[in-house]
């Protein structure tokens, strides 16, 4: 199951992955927005981040007009590893090598046929472990000591 969430600058682009999850048979919890009107992006990243803590799914994909302050926001959110992917290759990579679980992506930057290629291609990866895990492992320590005060 994916959650999915976009302000208005991405609210096409949802529309257009959505359904093509949706398409093949892939459960989407869209949590907006879902109308033209202006929002804040920080709102949106909330929810889906929230979610994801929560252990509602296990997946995101947020879109905003460059992605850009969508990726800001939600990698506020510990445990979170939000990826502005731009292309195949950084959507091959962020799962790769950096285990992204939320896929960033700019309405205003891509077409839709080339946002499906990415997510299809995100979907296909696996994450590779090894010295990426001990990677990823330093970030949680950073997430860690910002907990404990340290930082
Ligand atoms: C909204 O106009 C726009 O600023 C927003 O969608 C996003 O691109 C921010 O990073």
């Amino acid at each position: 199951m994916f959650i999915i969430a976009s302000d208005h600058g991405g609210l096409e682009l949802k529309d257009a992955i959505k359904s093509f999850l949706e398409d093949r048979r892939i459960e989407v919890r869209d949590l907006g927005t879902m109308n033209s009107n202006s929002v804040d992006y920080p709102d949106f990243a909330e929810k889906l981040a929230v979610a994801l803590t929560r252990g509602e799914a296990e997946n995101g994909i947020l879109i905003c007009g460059t992605g850009i302050g969508m990726s800001i926001a939600a990698n506020k959110f510990p445990g979170i590893r939000a990826a502005l992917i731009t292309d195949e290759f950084t959507a091959r990579m962020s799962k790769e090598h950096n285990n992204a679980n939320v896929i960033v992506m700019g309405g205003r930057v891509l077409k839709p046929e080339q946002a499906c290629a990415m997510v299809q291609t995100w979907l296909e990866t696996a994450f590779e472990g090894g010295r990426h895990q001990g990677r990823l492992d330093k970030i949680s320590q950073i997430e860690q000591k910002i907990r404990d005060g340290e930082l």
